[in-house]
């Protein structure tokens, strides 16, 4: 088949520029170099027990069929009960969807909202996979550049001023990848009540949820009853590979995206669904809980190490797993600055490029998705990079 046949729709999505990046990462691990990988979107601990058990006990069972397109009616509960003790909030099942990951959420969200022509505005940087779905449904993003002035994250004052007739809405993510930044509950329900007064609708992608340092953060639906949130097992939950996420939203929205769920995916994962009721158990928060003071820890000592080095990290991170630094000091080209980093100090970091059409030059995001060792001995191969 000739890729003029290919649909200008398939043409446009952009891949990951760092994809040739990560292979010769994974090329120098097999040739037997030791590379610190500091790239990963992904909690590098292992499924935990009890999940991993549960997972164990349906496939004994032998009953992995088809689920409905929502979601089993156990797992659904569990998540609405989930936002009574997680944040006061009152859910009924009804207003849950269970989604093949949060990428399926989204798809499933833009693809409710987004009408043809139509732009969502969100901060670059950002996590680069929202614009491309947004290009599939023929919807655009609306970039709106973002500095350390106001947290890496929108605001209710740059949503009214980028505001113009093909918005559609506004997607926030918070904390986001890759700067870790968290929107504060003041300026959220500022931001939803300058959305709702300009008649747009807001998405909030709550993936990171679990992972903030030294204090919890606030969902959207504390302020605003008819957000779309999304949100992940992925990430606090460690089970990226289970391909699991979900939907929260008003009770008719979900019904709307259930429907096309049914055809998109027919249903989530049966054997992940099974599974993940058991992340919910006591004995698991206690393991996600103390794998979130690890990578309390490990932010910590990368924040400091890195400033030390002469990156610029206004602010730390306040959740995820990442530090978006400024390399601006050491490199006008971060991505060329990541490939020798690679090649010479065996170091994988992602350059700026994936995440903004902006300033992207300058900035370089470390996953400390690594233990403390490692991202101590990636410390100390910078600094002989940088101080010789
Ligand atoms: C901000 C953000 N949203 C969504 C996703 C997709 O996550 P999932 O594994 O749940 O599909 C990611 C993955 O890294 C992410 O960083």
């Amino acid at each position: 088949m000739s890729a003029e046949k290919w649909s200008a729709r398939a043409r446009a999505i952009d891949s990951f520029k760092v994809m040739d990046l990560l292979k010769r990462a994974r090329e120098l691990d097999d040739l037997g170099f030791d590379v610190i990988h500091m790239e990963a979107g992904e909690p590098d601990f292992a499924t935990a027990a009890p999940v991993a058990a549960a997972a164990h006990a349906a496939i004994e069972e032998g009953r992995i069929q088809y689920t409905p397109a929502g979601g089993i009616a156990p797992l659904r509960e569990r998540i609405a009960r989930y936002y009574a003790e997680r944040y006061g909030i009152d859910l009924g099942p009804e207003r849950v969807l269970v989604t093949p990951g949060a990428s399926g959420g989204l798809l499933l969200a833009f693809a409710l909202l987004a009408e043809q022509g139509r732009r969502f505005m969100m901060a670059d940087p950002g996590y680069p996979c929202n614009a491309q779905f947004l290009r599939l449904l023929e919807a655009r993003a609306q970039r709106v550049r973002v500095d350390a002035s106001t947290n890496f994250q929108l605001t209710a004052e740059l949503v009214r001023e980028h505001w113009d007739e093909q918005t559609a809405g506004v997607l926030l993510a918070s904390p986001a990848n890759p700067t870790g930044a968290v929107v504060p509950p003041d300026e959220m329900a500022a931001i939803s009540a300058t959305v709702r007064e300009l008649g747009g609708e807001l998405i909030v992608d709550e993936l990171y949820h679990g992972l903030t340092y030294g204090f919890d953060a606030e969902t959207v639906l504390a302020v605003d009853d008819q957000a779309l949130v999304l949100n992940s097992f992925s990430k606090y939950f460690g089970m990226t590979g289970w391909r699991l996420g979900w939907v929260v939203g008003p009770a008719d929205a979900v019904a709307e995206m259930e429907k096309m769920a049914q055809n998109l995916f027919i249903s989530p994962p049966t054997l992940s669904q099974r599974a993940a009721l058991a992340a919910f158990e006591p004995e698991s928060i206690e393991i996600f809980e103390q794998r979130r003071a690890e990578f309390g820890r490990r932010r910590d000592l990368l924040v400091s190490g890195l400033r030390e080095l002469g990156f610029g990290i206004a602010t730390p991170p306040q959740g995820a797993f990442y530090v978006y630094a400024d390399a601006s000091e050491l490199t006008d080209d971060s991505f060329v600055w990541c490939w020798s980093l690679l090649e010479e100090d065996k170091i994988a970091a992602t350059p700026g490029a994936d995440f903004s059409r902006f300033d992207a030059e300058r900035y370089v995001r470390f996953s400390y998705t690594t233990g403390m060792d490692r991202i101590e001995l990636a410390l100390e191969r910078l600094a002989r990079r940088i101080r010789g």
